[in-house]
């Protein structure tokens, strides 16, 4: 990572750039790419420039520029924020770090303070590695929408976070992830059974097969019988490279045990069981809950998702967290005729309806998905050493 932070100065106040702007200028390691006074023009440097920090100017509006603050830090929860304003009030304050800023530096700016913020954000968020994570989406019994759901929260995760997110087809015979995104891949997993030995990220990524909704696919073998070439610790090394190259890897996992998938689960930061509102998914779910439990994997990376739940089930998600002892991680709503649509065209739910109800579950699930990880990344923070990052910042 290079060692300057490139930031965006958002300010209303015509009158406080010239003050804003030489003080953050005045910061050494910072590059301010750019001010900004309106939503969309923020919208358009986020999504045009690398930027990992936002300097807010809350004045004279504050309540718009928090309603701003609130939307930037859900939908980009991996950079570092910091409120500024000539109040310093105990609401004044409260309400940007709320919606998630996470430094606030009071009016007339001291060049000290200043320096300080920015050198506690770049310590926690800025300079420590950025974690990927490895989501593993699985189904209960054959059929609940593991598939489903592993493409189209590939695609929402990689438009959340503005990345491309790395999608893998473990189901080795009759995956049909590719026919999800209508692609037909020129590499699958089998070209890197091949190279075995040698297999690096460089070969890994000439495999992978990029899709301009931001996900990029490894798919499974072409010919049913060749499934056989792909081993556990295949998989086991094909996922760290994934994990090392991407920040998030969605894996569609077969719903049974075995040391291929066992090989995944291992490597999982989440796993998803998707289970149905019928007796026999809930009760496989449990008992995969508690064969993952067995063989190691901690509870809290393990949650269920109910695909399918539209209210009109005999069943309810209060069944499924009394039979598994855990509260349902996700409700997917039913919508046959829309979800057999997407597969039959080759078109991930978003790209045919934004507003269905299907999409916002899943679009929601991954929203939670990103920003429980970030705030995970956030927990062990260390305090900076005292004054060091400030006097490096400090001109
Ligand atoms: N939310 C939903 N509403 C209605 N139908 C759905 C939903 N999700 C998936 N389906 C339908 O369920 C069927 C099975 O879905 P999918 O292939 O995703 O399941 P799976 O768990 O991956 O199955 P398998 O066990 O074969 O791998 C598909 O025909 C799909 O259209
Ligand atoms: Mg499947």
């Amino acid at each position: 990572m290079s060692n300057i932070l490139h930031a965006c100065l958002y300010n209303t106040e015509a009158d406080a750039s010239d003050e804003l702007q030489s003080q953050i200028k005045g910061l050494n390691f910072i590059r301010l790419v750019k001010e900004v006074a309106t939503p969309d023009a923020l919208a358009a440097i986020l999504h045009e420039c690398t930027i990992n920090l936002i300097f807010f100017h809350l004045d004279p509006n504050p309540d718009a520029v928090v309603d701003v603050i609130d939307q930037v830090s859900t939908r980009y929860p991996a950079l570092a924020l910091i409120a500024i304003s000539h109040l310093s009030g105990p609401d004044a304050i409260l309400g940007p770090m709320r919606a998630g800023c996470d430094q606030f530096v009071c009016e007339p700016i001291d060049a000290n303070d200043l320096a300080t913020a920015v050198g506690r954000v770049a310590s926690r968020r800025l300079l420590s590695n950025t974690k990927s994570r490895c989501i593993c989406v699985t189904s209960a019994s054959g059929g609940a929408g593991a598939t489903s759901i592993a493409c189209n929260l590939a695609l929402e995760i990689g438009s959340v976070v503005e990345r491309e997110c790395a999608l893998l087809d473990l189901d080795l015979q009759f995956g049909d992830v590719a026919l999800n995104f209508d692609c037909e891949p020129r590499y699958n997993i089998f070209d890197l059974a091949e190279s075995s030995g040698d297999l690096d990220r460089a070969i890994l990524q000439s495999t992978m097969t990029s899709l301009p909704c931001k996900v990029s696919l490894l798919t499974r073998p072409e010919l049913v019988e060749q499934q056989e070439a792909i081993t556990p610790d295949l998989i086991h090394r094909v996922i760290e490279l994934l994990t090392s190259t991407y920040e998030n890897v969605v894996v569609d996992v077969p719903g049974h045990l075995d040391a291929r998938t066992a090989s995944a689960f291992g490597q999982a930061d989440l796993i998803l069981i998707v289970c149905q509102l019928i007796v026999p998914s809930i009760r496989n779910a449990k008992r995969f809950y508690e064969a993952l439990k067995r063989m190691g994997v901690p509870e809290d990376r393990i949650q269920v998702v109910v695909n399918r739940g539209d209210g009109k089930s005999r069943l309810s998600e209060k069944d499924i967290e009394e039979t598994v002892r855990k509260p349902v991680y996700s409700t997917v709503p039913n919508d046959y005729e829309f979800v057999a649509r997407s597969i039959d065209f080759g078109k991930p739910i978003a790209s045919l309806d934004q507003n269905n109800a299907v999409r916002s579950a899943i679009r929601k699930l991954a929203r939670k998905i990103v920003t429980e990880a970030s705030a995970a990344t956030k927990e062990p923070v260390a305090e900076p050493r005292k004054g060091f990052l400030s006097r490096l910042l400090a001109k």
